[in-house]
């Protein structure tokens, strides 16, 4: 199997790390800047003796390496720079986002594209537009990230595995993200039995801030460890079609009221891509909190 993951940066080579170590898919990584891919994959390669894995990893500048690739992987963008706002960012990643789109279409048309770089549900609509792939080809990794910081902060406070929390954030991949305590448990205890309403509060409003808590520490650059375990999961439920239910930004064709957006809902992951959407029952005030997100996500889709 192969997997190509598109941009060298923290992300995509961090991903790159995690899926060899899985030893699961031969990897290429590339990336516009000649050397950067070129030169990290080989510095990974040189691991394998001590890491012990058997997959080739190669570095690319040119898209024709990455052909029949079973999965191809988008990280490549580039961060909001000081002066710079968001509109002009997001129109600098959409470009970016098309043109790596193309070049699947030429050389992996049967690939399954996940894409990563932010804002993620605004791309993920814009490259599904690129390609005019059926939804389930075509999704980002958001959710599952953004519930693996609402399960660690849970085992923070609770003092308990973090192994035994299954957490469940939906919506945008941002601000408006909805954190589902109702829909999170440890050990099949609801969590809502396990902490009080202040305390489950206050770990809501951290998780939407995680990704900003990270920046405001490196100052330059934003997460990048949490994010490629993330992909490299959901990698690994495709490849190995697990069929794992994981929420991720998917087009919606209907489900919870909305149609016409990419936004964050569980999906069934295996070896066709997002083969289903799980429709979850929501309160009034989560599908309300879903709608919100829905309204900022569909403000940046009309903005394109
Ligand atoms: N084609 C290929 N690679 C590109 C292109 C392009 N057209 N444009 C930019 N890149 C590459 C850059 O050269 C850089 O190596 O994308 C890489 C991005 O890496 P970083 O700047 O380190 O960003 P990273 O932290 O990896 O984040 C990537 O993931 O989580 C999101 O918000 C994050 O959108 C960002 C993306």
């Amino acid at each position: 199997m192969k997997v190509s993951v598109i941009g060298a940066g923290n992300v995509g080579a961090t991903t790159v790390q995690r899926l060899v170590e899985l030893d699961i898919a031969d990897v290429v990584m590339l990336d516009i800047v000649e050397g950067l891919p070129q030169g990290k994959a080989l510095d990974i390669s040189q691991a394998a003796p001590m890491m012990g894995y058997n997959v080739d990893v190669t570095g690319s500048n040119d898209y024709a390496d990455i052909s029949d690739s079973d999965i191809v992987v988008i990280t490549a963008g580039i961060a909001r720079k000081p002066g710079m706002d968001r509109s002009d960012l997001l129109k600098t990643n959409i470009k970016i986002t098309q043109d790596v789109c193309d070049n699947t279409m030429n050389y992996s048309p049967e690939a399954i594209i996940m894409t990563v770089t932010n804002p993620l549900d605004i791309i993920t609509y814009a490259a599904i537009q690129s390609t005019q792939l059926e939804r389930g080809r075509v999704f980002g990794m958001s959710g599952l990230l953004d519930s693996g910081r609402f399960a660690s902060f849970i085992a923070q406070e609770i003092n308990c595995s973090v192994k035994d929390i299954n957490a469940m954030v939906l919506g945008g991949h941002g601000d408006s993200m909805v954190p589902l305590p109702g829909h999170t448990t440890v050990s099949g205890i609801p969590l809502t039995s396990l902490m009080d309403e202040d305390a489950i509060n206050r770990i809501i409003k951290r998780t939407v801030n995680a990704g900003a808590e990270i920046v405001g520490h490196l100052k330059t650059g934003s997460a990048f460890y949490a994010p490629s375990a993330a992909i490299a999961c959901m990698t690994e439920a495709i490849l190995k079609d697990t069929k794992r239910i994981v929420p991720a930004s998917v087009q919606l064709d209907g489900e919870y009221g909305l149609k016409d957006i990419c936004l964050g809902v569980p999906v069934k992951l295996g070896k066709k891509g997002a083969e289903e959407i799980i429709e979850l029952e929501l309160t009034e005030e989560e599908m309300k909190a879903l709608h919100n997100s829905a309204n900022a996500v569909s403000m940046g889709i009309s903005s394109i």
